[in-house]
């Protein structure tokens, strides 16, 4: 029993992208990823935060393949967990989660050290690090600011996974300090109360949101899928 939910989950952590890249699913996020390069000049979307009102909805799903894209078509990326309450990250890039974002926010070590390698040469990776008693002070503490500065030099994009908006404070934070910021949706499960209220405290924390991805769990006969709209209407 107990193995065939790690199975289950080893499944679902998947890079769909990356294993099925000519399924429906992989073509929906490169649709994704053309809009995200549409959405803002050239240049100007350095920092992207992917995040969503609940939890489960797909966030750490989205970031993860759309970060393996962007750097698939030569971007130079770097993913961050940055959702160090429930960190996803590791598991789906199979790295130890012992060094991490928690660690360079506390100045215990430098972001260089951080860094994870991937099969993509152009694709790093920040794991969330051990969980902090405080996640959304150290996303304001200036180390932040200075690690964001230092990626800038070496990285086209900088994308983040976030905890749920509705949740806790820290997308809305980590938002203020983004370029641009995708919301998605999760067809079966988002109300609209929901999204607007996420849309809301995002916007109210000068988000600029530049687009939605929906992404519907609806499991019929394996068709779940995902459609991106290009505003954040
Ligand atoms: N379109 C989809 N079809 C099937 N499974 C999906 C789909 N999108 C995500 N999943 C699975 O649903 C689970 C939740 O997705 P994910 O971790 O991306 O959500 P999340 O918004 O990051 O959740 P959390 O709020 O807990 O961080 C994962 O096991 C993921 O593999
Ligand atoms: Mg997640």
């Amino acid at each position: 029993m107990a193995k065939k939910t790690k199975n289950l989950k080893e499944i679902a952590r998947k890079l769909i992208v990356k294993t099925s890249p000519k399924s429906f699913v992989s073509e929906q996020f490169r649709g994704a990823r053309t809009n995200i390069n549409f959405s803002m000049p050239d240049g100007e979307l350095k920092t992207l935060l992917v995040t969503s009102s609940l939890p489960g909805e797909g966030k750490s799903t989205t970031s993860a393949n759309l970060a393996y894209l962007f750097a698939q078509e030569g971007k130079r990326v770097i993913l961050i967990d940055g959702d160090m309450r429930k960190p996803t990250v590791h598991y789906t890039f199979h790295l130890t989660n012992t060094i991490g974002l928690s660690n360079v926010l506390t100045k215990k070590v430098s972001v260089m050290d951080a860094l994870n390698e991937t099969d993509l040469e152009n694709l790093q990776i920040i794991t969330s690090g051990p969980i902090p008693p405080n996640p959304a002070e150290l996303l304001t503490a200036s180390s932040m600011d200075d690690m964001i500065t230092t990626l800038k030099e070496t990285y086209d994009l900088i994308i983040f996974d976030a905890p749920p908006v509705l949740s806790v404070t820290d997308s809305q934070i980590l938002a203020n300090k983004s370029d641009g910021t995708v919301l998605v949706i999760s067809a079966g499960d988002t109300d609209k109360v929901s999204a607007l209220k996420a849309k809301e405290l995002l916007l109210a924390s000068k988000a600029k949101i530049i687009g939605t991805v929906l992404n519907n769990f609806k499991l019929e006969k394996d068709h779940h899928y995902y459609q991106y709209y290009g505003t954040g209407e």
